[in-house]
């Protein structure tokens, strides 16, 4: 199974910003092509720079690209929203589903992620599906309860996933410079891994990719960890340098 690397370039930007940002990871990438035997490396860039994303990896469509999130619906009479059919029309492999700022901030509830989710399949994206318990939860010892409700609410019961993956992000890890203990990643993917057998025959190719200040330096230590198999990465990606010497890593 190929590692899966993902760079959340979440609202970071300009349209130039982003256009540099992809011509220097496909240059980093093209020099280093070593990496796609082992890794599938995929951007997500802000919705408005998709289509510069887009084409820039025209010419070198090894490196995959997807959006950040996408409407629950069909399209139609929902202002402001992009549907997974207009991520699939845009070229998009791809697509983060239940982020935890998302979770947070636009308080998306499980149900409405669980929606995402098949919105998502149904127009043969693959979803990447964020779960993750928040610091108090842990501190109350509650995070696999936490984790195994977001999954029951997100996974529909299929028969094939479509290269769905899971990306378990603790909620304190993310954008704090302190991911979690090789232990705590260890534990909750084992979890994760005999979770996903309550959901699809296809369980064992599910990837589930590690996400909460993957960087450089502890790159290698987290992708050799059993069950992880891949990473989700904020900050690390905004840097092809970074984002590229963690898929290395692994
Ligand atoms: P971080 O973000 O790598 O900056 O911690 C990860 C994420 O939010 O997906």
């Amino acid at each position: 199974m190929k590692k899966l690397i993902v760079g959340n370039w979440k609202m970071n930007g300009s349209m130039e910003d982003a256009r540099v940002l992809i011509a220097n990871t496909i240059n980093s990438l093209d020099a280093q092509k070593e990496i796609l035997k082992k890794c599938e490396v995929v951007v997500c860039p802000p919705f408005l720079h998709i289509p510069a994303v887009r084409h820039a990896i025209y010419g070198f469509p090894e490196l995959r690209f997807g959006a950040q999130n996408c409407s629950a619906h069909e399209d139609g009479a929902h202002t402001g929203e992009i549907s997974a059919s207009m991520l699939r029309d845009s070229s998009c492999t791809y697509v983060i589903v239940g982020h935890s700022e998302r979770r947070t901030l636009c308080k998306e509830t499980d149900e409405e992620i669980g929606e995402k989710v098949k919105t998502a399949l149904r127009y043969d994206l693959s979803p990447i599906v964020c779960v993750g318990e928040t610091q108090e939860e842990r501190e109350a010892g509650q995070q696999q309860e936490v984790v195994g409700r977001q999954l029951a609410a997100a996974l529909p019961k299929l028969e094939t996933y479509h290269n769905l993956a899971i990306a378990y992000e603790p909620v304190w890890a993310i954008g704090s410079g302190n991911a979690a203990t090789p232990q705590d990643i260890q534990e909750m993917h084992a979890f994760i891994r005999e979770q996903l057998k309550n959901y699809s025959k296809a369980h064992e190719d599910i990837r589930i990719l590690y996400g909460g200040s993957v960087k450089p330096d502890n790159a290698a230590v987290t992708l050799s960890i059993p069950n992880v198999n891949g990473a989700l990465i904020g900050g690390a990606s905004l840097k092809a340098d970074s984002f590229l010497a963690i898929a290395k890593a692994s």
